[in-house]
């Protein structure tokens, strides 16, 4: 993997909510290449986060795209407000939506980047007939809801397979992973295919969250 095909994404759930701009910048100086922002609607996950409004405001302050996850219920009817809020990558669970094709045209028609998201449950082949509908796939590296939590080893088997099942459709859709990330599994990440990394509590967990960028980026590009 080159530089430039990977992408760090750090997850601003774990940044201070009190002080977004401050963060978005000190990642942006690190090097992340998208901001991922975590959309949680306490029914689909058992926690809530944040909405259009906040996406809205960090339009204004990020120099990076947003790559915008939605873990809510009936993301359809949302989708739009969040695109023209700012969003230049929309994600939707797998498990959230009875008519992904349709989603992912909706998101694809509004000019944004369609991608499907598999809880660790949820088999790669749920892709299947979708390949090539997608821009990216969010791979889960924990059960979705918050940050901070142990990632389940069988997340890389699972980016395996979403490649494979991906270059046998044709498609080179972008494996994105979420949960979990730090600089001790991402390089095996990158390996298995993934091309986006996401990263909350091993970036904004850390005292230098600027740093923290740069360490994951070094680390998943095998670099010492
Ligand atoms: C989990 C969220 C993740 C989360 C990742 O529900 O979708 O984006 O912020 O956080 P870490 O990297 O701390 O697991
Ligand atoms: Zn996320």
């Amino acid at each position: 993997m080159t530089d430039a095909a990977l992408r760090i994404a750090p997850s601003i759930l774990s940044a201070d909510f009190a002080a977004l701009g401050r963060d978005v910048a000190a990642i942006e100086r690190g090097g992340a290449d998208l901001i991922h922002v975590d959309v949680m609607d306490g029914h689909f996950v058992p926690n809530i986060t944040i909405g259009i409004p906040v996406v809205k405001a960090l339009r204004r302050v990020a120099s990076r795209p947003l790559d915008v996850h939605l873990m809510i219920e009936q993301p359809d009817r949302y989708i739009e407000a969040f695109v023209q809020g700012g969003a230049a990558m929309v994600s939707v669970h797998v498990e959230a939506v009875p008519h992904l094709h349709r989603t992912l045209a909706l998101i694809r028609g509004l000019g944004a980047k369609a991608g499907a998201v598999l809880n660790p449950s949820t088999p790669a082949a749920a892709l299947e007939d979708v390949a090539r509908d997608l821009d990216f796939v969010v791979v889960m590296g924990v059960n979705p809801g918050f940050g901070g939590q142990t990632f389940i080893p069988n997340t890389l088997e699972k980016v395996r397979r979403v490649r494979a099942l991906l270059t046998a459709a044709g498609a080179s859709a972008d494996i994105e992973v979420d949960g979990g990330v730090d600089a001790g599994n991402a390089s095996a990440l990158v390996t298995a295919g993934a091309t986006i990394l996401v990263a909350g509590q091993s970036i904004f967990g850390t005292p230098d969250p600027e740093r923290a960028t740069r360490t994951l980026r070094a680390a998943a590009l095998g670099q010492p």
